[in-house]
């Protein structure tokens, strides 16, 4: 892979070894996929944060790793959830151990220089590319989200690969950085209008059926910026897809729809059938949530006011989790929502979620959630229960 000379000087260790061993990382990955050079990036979203994910040994490497390295990351760059709310810990009650090394994590990357909000939905916090722009993000809802909703372009980036790029501001040139890899593959009809919790399911189902292809949508309606984050999610984790199109809707869909193979794609129908069995079929139990955990992918202002209207003035039976980011959360603090949900017995615990928290250690069994992504990991990666509804169907009143 070519290399220019301040590149060479990266790689050879001029600038010292956390960003020569960061060049290694990067050129590795670009001579495995044939790049043929780097390319600067404008920012970078990087997983790999949570101590339940990363363990000791990623603490450990994390420490090392920002001795050598004070504020040497220059770019636009925010950090994938952690384990806890970075600020509320004790009261909801996180495990006091797993706490503090979580914060060592979060403190590592940020003697580094990579801005501490600790979020999957990075775009709503101003973490925003603009068309075209070459970013390396690891965070796999947000990677589709980006490369469909806003048009930037970035693989599907391991936590390791986003860090060196942060550090070195630079990318290898190959995959969804290329134009010819962003045409659609298969077309997917919807036979009715959907809406909300469709979205995930729907999600699920072409992801399962596409694997790591790039999905065109023909939809019966117009989508909402929430929506748009669920069906992501929902693609990146039944499947590997990284980038959908959606006609009429999405910045690349005539790319797509120009090129000369689109009339030969295949083309699948998805029914209402499809939409209530697939839903039926991700809970794993027909019992109550104990805990209600909302905002996979991390909760936009609008969803929260959303829950906050629909628990206001009553008192909920089930703990309930709104995850969103700090950023979101002082907005909703500002607008009266923290203290309607906090009123009726929910909470909004920032930084964190469902999947990457010890939920499994807190005495928690059956976990309700409205997202497919999530209903997809909780069994997996918490071992517990999961009910996928419409949040209006998961809170249960006193
Ligand atoms: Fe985000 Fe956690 Fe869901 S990282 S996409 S809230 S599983």
């Amino acid at each position: 892979m070519y290399l220019n000379k301040e590149e060479e000087k990266m790689y050879q260790g001029e600038y010292g070894t956390t960003v020569a061993k960061s060049m290694e990382i990067l050129v590795a990955l670009g001579n495995i996929y044939e790049a043929p050079s780097l390319i600067d990036i404008s920012s970078a979203q990087i997983s790999g944060v949570s101590y339940k994910t990363i363990g000791e040994a990623g603490l450990e490497y994390l420490e090392d790793l920002s001795k050598n390295g004070a504020n040497l990351v220059n770019i636009p760059s925010t950090l994938n959830p952690a384990g806890i709310d970075l600020d509320n810990w004790k009261t909801l009650k996180f495990p006091k151990k797993f706490s503090e090394k979580q914060k060592r994590i979060v403190d590592a990357y940020g003697k580094l220089g990579v801005s501490k909000t600790c979020t999957c939905t990075p775009y709503l916090i101003g973490n925003v590319p603009r068309l075209g722009d070459h970013v390396a993000w690891s965070e796999s809802s947000a990677v589709a989200y980006l490369n469909s909703a806003i048009g930037g372009r970035t693989n599907r980036e391991g936590g390791p690969s986003a860090l060196a790029s942060a550090i070195c501001g630079k990318t290898a040139m190959y995959g969804y950085h290329e134009t010819q890899n962003r045409i659609a593959n298969t077309i997917f009809d919807l036979d009715i209008k959907i809406s909300g919790l469709d979205y995930g399911t729907v999600g699920y189902i072409v992801g399962k059926e596409i694997g790591d292809g790039v999905p065109y949508f023909n939809l019966k309606n117009k989508s909402k910026n929430t929506e748009l984050k669920s069906l992501g999610a929902a693609l990146a984790s039944s499947g590997a897809v990284a980038l959908y199109h959606i006609e009429n809707e999405t910045p690349e869909y005539e790319l797509a729809k120009n090129d000369k193979d689109f009339k030969t794609l295949e083309k699948i129908t998805i029914s209402k059938e499809d939409i209530l069995t697939t839903k039926e079929n991700l809970s794993t139990t027909n019992e109550e949530a104990d805990l209600v955990c909302l905002g996979c992918p991390h909760a936009s202002l609008e969803e929260i006011k959303e829950i906050a209207m629909f628990v206001k003035g009553k008192a909920i039976k089930n703990q309930l989790w709104v995850c969103t980011s700090i950023n979101i959360k002082a907005s909703a603090d500002r607008m009266g929502y923290t203290k309607i949900i906090e009123k009726s017995g929910g909470h909004i615990p920032t930084d964190t979620c469902m999947v990457v928290a010890p939920i499994e250690d807190m005495g928690y069994k059956n976990i309700g959630v409205n997202s497919a992504k999530a209903a997809n990991y909780v069994p997996s990666m918490c071992g517990l229960n999961v009910i996928y509804d419409d949040f209006k169907k998961l809170i249960k009143f006193k």
